[in-house]
């Protein structure tokens, strides 16, 4: 093999587009020949950009000194490696099966017609697969769809239970601690989970934000994004908005660019990739695996699976690791495909794609009785005779936390580490302190709302829609009993209504909850951050809100109080928005799709207002419902308002000639009103004329069952509810986002 023999190369190019052979001349596009081929120039590592633009060392520790960066061709061999260990990343015989329930056939009713039994057996899903990844190259894995390739691909970025995964996984012979590997590698996800509206130089700002250690000055964060954006290609679209359904934006291939950009923004050692050039046209995907060997060759291992490599992508794959229901098939270099399918008995045909007769051999054999057994057993030994050696493992010179230190103080994990001599805190786990988090959190979010104000506008035009519609259908109400009638449908639906439209949320925090699983996935920021800093935004938008409904409404119905009236009535309504977008937040934290969240946020709020005491007041409901009235997040509202609506003691809302509105008696004439009060005075031995104050607004509060909170405790508990969804929003990203599989 031409790979024996390591070479040391150092780069101190500065950077320029003319480093990037790909992005510039033709020629350097032509590809390499994939049996015997030389390693390209070695392009500039992120490290050296970042020592272009004044190293990130020197910030945090104020070394001067320039760090000669240098990018090792590895070689197979142990004897060939040099003193300052790559790092290598092997997999040992892992192993991973599910629980699955054993379908039943039935006999009588044909093809297809299985029932779930209760009887479970374990399907395996990776069945013994070892290899080696190494540091500076591609390792692919390859097969057909339902092969493994994105188990094995979770298996080894840790995103299996430790429980459920046999088999070990080690890096520079040391066993990988979950918390070490989040921080020192990166996993980019099938899809683009991006915020539509930022630019990709904006997207890209805030993950330099979020990753880079705040020691990095504002200026050398955005020299680190214009390189990226230049060794992602990206140069072009850098002003253009990423886009979705709404709004056009970036190509396919370029947003899969970005995605991979801002996982790697802080140079991670381990990269994995779950299809990356899947969707993509083959110019894009090959731009895309280009990008993704310059990476390797900067210092770190790249992991991807890949379904169908053309002829231009194989040539930058290093290994190879082909799957067949979840056995290896094949394992080693593209360069030895065709002796190993010639000593199998199968050669492949001059001309042929390479992958592609492996791939369509292997789907062949799956079809056979035997299935792909005779390949496994054939590679095992074809393994067993060309690396004679595996099972043997260079003992390396420097122990992982050297190993990794070295590569800190290299430039990698532009994390502003020190040299500390416990490993994992030589890694701080997030880049930067919590306020900044949030800050930094917040600003993106305003950023993307800022460009879709159709999103906001749509939430303000439906409440000032209802405000004016309810304004019409209650104007200037009266203090006669049917407009006290009237005054608590109104408070009951307008509190009602400030919750029904939270809902129109749901579809916004749940396009921003897969991107934060994401994010939070590999350490971007905290969880708690995000959920501070999402409260805090939502703020602004729910005042604007409140004061209009509230100023729609308030007057036009003629509603008591004056100024210091309005404005609590502005308060509660402020209290309930609040209230409600933190429910509807928990909600999307725990329900996944739009339309399951919709019907249940409707069922739920429905069930609240039945039980808010206005269909029924709190003493008549049946005592084993009176904890639904309580937990009944309209209730608080309801009370606070009508209490605000009927506390004056001296407003009197139903007088001596009214108390038979209502009644039968209600049609008589007045005159007979009075001399039934004059007898009823008689006989009760109390003076009451049609003038008399038979109702106050105490006594209407009474009626309605509302004695028990005072109108400023409602305003508080309404808050508290908020405050109490945000927590439990917080619980559900901790357990809810996980990320693993059993
Ligand atoms: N939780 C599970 N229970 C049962 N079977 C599972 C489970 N998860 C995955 N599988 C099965 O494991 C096999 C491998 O799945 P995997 O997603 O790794 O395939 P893949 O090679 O990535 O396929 P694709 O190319 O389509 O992405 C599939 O047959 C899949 O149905
Ligand atoms: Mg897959």
């Amino acid at each position: 093999m031409s790979f024996l023999g390591s070479a040391i190369k150092s780069s101190g190019k500065p950077v320029t587009g003319d480093n990037f052979p790909l992005f510039n001349s033709s020629k350097q596009m032509e590809l390499q020949k994939y049996t015997k081929r030389a390693k390209p120039t070695v392009s500039p590592t992120l490290a050296e950009l970042l020592m272009h633009v004044d190293d990130a060392q020197n910030d945090a520790s104020g070394n001067n000194t320039p760090v000669d960066h240098r990018v090792l061709e590895l070689g197979y061999a142990c004897s060939s490696l040099p003193s300052s260990q790559p790092f290598v990343l092997s997999f040992n015989n892992l192993t991973y099966s599910v629980k699955v329930r054993k379908k039943l056939a039935l006999p009588f009713c044909g093809e297809g017609s299985k029932l779930d039994s209760n009887e479970i057996h374990s399907k395996i899903l990776l069945n013994d697969i070892s290899g080696e990844a190494r540091e500076g190259e591609i390792m692919a894995v390859l097969g057909a769809s339902g092969s493994g390739k994105s188990t094995l691909i979770d298996a080894l970025a840790n995103r299996i239970a430790k429980e459920s995964l046999k088999g070990s996984l080690t890096l520079n012979g040391e066993v990988l601690e979950s918390r070490l590997l989040r921080v020192i590698s990166a996993y980019v996800m099938q899809d683009d989970l991006l915020f539509p509206m930022l630019t990709v130089e904006e997207t890209l700002m805030f993950s330099a934000e979020f990753r880079l250690p705040r020691s990095l000055s504002k200026k050398k964060k955005k020299a680190r994004v214009q390189a990226l954006i230049d060794q992602l290609g990206l140069r072009s679209a850098a002003k253009t908005v990423i886009g979705d359904e709404g709004h056009r934006g970036v190509s396919g291939g370029e947003r899969r660019r970005v995605s991979i950009g801002i996982d790697i923004i802080h140079d991670p050692i381990v990269l994995f990739l779950d299809e990356p050039t899947s969707g993509l046209d083959s110019t894009s995907a090959f731009m895309v695996v280009k990008v993704l060997q310059r990476i390797a060759q900067s210092g770190s291992i790249v992991i991807m699976s890949v379904h169908q490599p053309s002829y231009r992508i194989l040539s930058l794959l290093d290994r190879l690791i082909f799957l067949s229901h979840g056995h290896t098939v094949y394992s080693g270099s593209p360069g030895n495909l065709p002796h190993f399918f010639a000593e199998f008995g199968h050669p492949i045909p001059e001309n042929e794609n390479r992958t592609e007769f492996a791939l369509d051999l292997i789907r062949e054999l799956e079809e056979t009785p035997g299935g792909t057994k005779s390949l496994v057993e054939f590679n095992t030994s074809w393994q067993a005779r060309k690396n004679p050696r595996s099972g043997f493992s260079c003992k390396p010179n420097l122990s992982l936390k050297d190993a990794i230190s070295a590569s800190i103080s290299r430039g990698k994990l532009v994390s502003g580490a020190t040299n500390d001599s416990n490993l994992t805190s030589s890694v701080p786990t997030f880049a930067n302190p919590f306020w900044i988090e949030m800050i930094v959190i917040a600003k993106r979010s305003m950023t993307n709302s800022k460009r879709m104000p159709e999103l906001f506008g749509i939430r303000l035009g439906a409440v000032l829609v209802t405000g004016i519609i309810l304004a019409t259908m209650f104007w200037k109400l009266d203090n006669s009993p049917k407009g006290i009638q009237e005054r608590l449908g109104f408070f009951a639906f307008a509190m009602s209504t400030t919750f029904y439209t939270c809902a129109e949320a749901i579809p916004v925090f749940l396009q921003e909850r897969y991107i934060f699983m994401r994010e939070t996935a590999y350490n971007a920021y905290r969880r708690s951050s995000y959920v501070l800093a999402h409260s805090l935004i939502s703020i602004p938008a729910l005042v604007v809100l409140s004061i209009s409904f509230a100023a729609t409404t308030f007057w036009a119905v003629g509603l008591a109080g004056g100024l210091s009236g309005f404005f609590f009535f502005f308060l509660t309504i402020f209290a309930s928005f609040w209230a409600g977008s933190s429910f509807v937040t928990f909600l999307s934290g725990i329900v996944a799709h739009v339309m399951l969240g919709f019907t249940v946020v409707v069922a739920i709020l429905a069930y609240f207002l039945l039980f808010s005491g206005f269909f029924i007041s709190r003493d008549r409901i049946p005592l084993y419902w009176i904890w639904f009235h309580y937990i009944s997040l309209v209730k608080y509202p309801y009370e606070a308002v009508l209490q605000n609506e009927f506390d004056d003691p001296t407003k009197c809302f139903v007088r001596g000639v009214q108390m038979f509105d209502n009644t039968p008696l209600g049609a008589v004439p007045v005159s007979l009103k009075l001399k039934l009060l004059q007898s009823m005075s008689s006989v009760l031995g109390v003076n009451i004329t049609g003038s008399t104050c038979v109702t106050t607004g105490r006594g209407i509060l009474v009626q309605q069952g509302i004695t028990d909170i005072s109108k400023w405790n409602c305003l508080w508990i309404i808050i508290a509810w908020g405050f109490l969804f945000r927590i439990l929003f917080y619980f559900t990203l901790l357990l809810g986002s996980k990320n693993k599989r059993r």
